[in-house]
């Protein structure tokens, strides 16, 4: 008799103890769904606009990014890598002197293309700072 209420008990909790883990792991993946849906969102949410101005200025917009894109960690001297020189107040008369800018055909100035894509090092322009210096050599690569 007292066996088999014993037995009745622990059926008993080992059934609410399986209800238990059914009910943990229905919650774990409703936990683990929100959050890889809330990563996703977040990132379309975080991804950069794009946003060129009317118009950009090579002191104010292009000879900064040559800072913290770090392309100025190389081309920091007259004699140096391709004969650049990106650092500010150089920047200018190097890139024009050295033909580093197309302005009859913007897309293929080499100050825009080499570290697009396939250029000799791994730096690149994030997609806005490759927006800004192809609009401003669009723009007649002025030094404004
Ligand atoms: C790790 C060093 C390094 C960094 C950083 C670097 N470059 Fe260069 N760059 C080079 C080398 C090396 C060459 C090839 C030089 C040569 O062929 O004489 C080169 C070549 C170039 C050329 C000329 C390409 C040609 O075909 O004549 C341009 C323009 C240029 N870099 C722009 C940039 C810009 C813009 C940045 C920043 C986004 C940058 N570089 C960052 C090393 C670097």
């Amino acid at each position: 008799m007292c066996s088999f209420n014993f037995q009745a008990n622990n059926n008993h909790s080992k059934n609410f103890i399986m209800k238990l883990k059914n009910l943990l792991r229905s919650i774990f993946f409703i936990i683990s769904i929100s959050v890889f849906l809330v990563s996703c969102e977040w990132k379309t949410v975080v991804k950069p606009e794009v946003v060129v101005p009317e118009e950009v200025s090579f002191a104010a917009d292009i000879e900064p990014i040559f800072e913290s894109a770090g392309c100025t960690g190389c081309h920091n001297s007259p004699g140096g890598f391709a004969n650049l020189d990106l650092r500010s107040g150089n920047a200018y008369s190097s890139i024009t002197s050295g033909g580093f800018v197309n302005i009859a055909t913007p897309e293929e100035s080499l100050i825009y293309q080499v570290h697009l894509e396939n250029g000799p090092t791994t730096i690149k322009y994030s997609d806005q700072e490759a927006a800004l210096v192809l609009k401003w050599i669009q723009d007649g690569a002025l030094n404004n």
